[in-house]
């Protein structure tokens, strides 16, 4: 699969590059090539100079793709997506965005009138495009520590059948990452919110690396 990450040169865009292009092709896009393509040598560095991952600019990046990830903070989610609306075609896009302030002593979720940063991308984006929201609560930096198994699950929310089943598909190729359904895309709010909800509770309880997962009932 050819998996495009928009701002693929941050954070989460290293993780997602690591983890996946152990199997597919990973374009990173940037606004600025030059960095793409820094981005790319590091990740060749854990992956090895075999792995096809290359770099380029967004919109680039988006045109080539079957599958596009938005790795941009939740305050250019609306400028980067219309800047790059004529990249689209009929990709699936998953945002793992989540729109949220810090005010000085805890996270705070503030959604787009949309209800959701995956709302508001979906009304941003062409009709063919079919919009995934997932892996909200997973940490960028467990993502990039390639040899770590993530502890959690991956809420995920979507209207279409086969794009669900894809970014589960990718989410199960995240080693001990377990990808649970959530609902339409509609509900996304509620799964992006748990993420400023997550880091409000580790930071009160000092727990590093924390993760969200469901819980079932076992026998005592
Ligand atoms: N970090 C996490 O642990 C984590 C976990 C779950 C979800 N998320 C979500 O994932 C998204 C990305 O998070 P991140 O931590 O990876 O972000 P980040 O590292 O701060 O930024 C990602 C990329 O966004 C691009 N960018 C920055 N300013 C921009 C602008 N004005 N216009 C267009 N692009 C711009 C940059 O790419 P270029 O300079 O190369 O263009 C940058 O490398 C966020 O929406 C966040 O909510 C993050």
């Amino acid at each position: 699969m050819k998996i495009a990450l928009v701002g693929g040169t941050g954070d989460i865009g290293t993780g997602f590059a690591v983890r996946w292009g152990q199997k597919h092709e990973i374009i990173i896009g940037s606004r600025n090539v030059d960095k793409a393509r820094e981005s790319v040598a590091a990740v060749l560095q854990f992956l090895g100079a075999a792995a096809n991952v290359w770099g380029t600019d967004n919109a680039s990046a988006v045109a080539a793709a079957d599958v596009v990830v938005l790795c941009v903070p939740y305050e250019h989610l609306a400028s980067v997506t219309a800047d790059l609306s004529d990249s689209y075609k009929e990709q699936i896009v998953i945002s793992p965005v989540v729109p949220m302030i810090y005010n000085g002593k805890f996270f705070l979720y503030l959604p787009p009138t949309e209800g959701s940063a995956a709302m508001q991308a979906r009304s941003l984006l062409p009709k063919g495009v079919k919009v995934v929201s997932a892996f909200h609560t997973i940490c960028a930096a467990a993502l990039q520590d390639i040899e770590r198994a993530i502890k959690g699950d991956a809420f995920i929310c979507g209207d279409g059948a086969e794009a669900i089943d894809i970014t589960i598909g990718l989410a199960s190729e995240i080693k001990g990452l377990r990808p649970l359904r959530a609902g339409p895309l509609s509900v996304s709010s509620m799964v992006e919110s748990l993420t400023p909800f997550l880091l409000n509770v580790a930071r009160k309880n000092k727990i590093k690396n924390a993760g969200v997962a469901i819980v079932s009932e076992r026998k005592i």
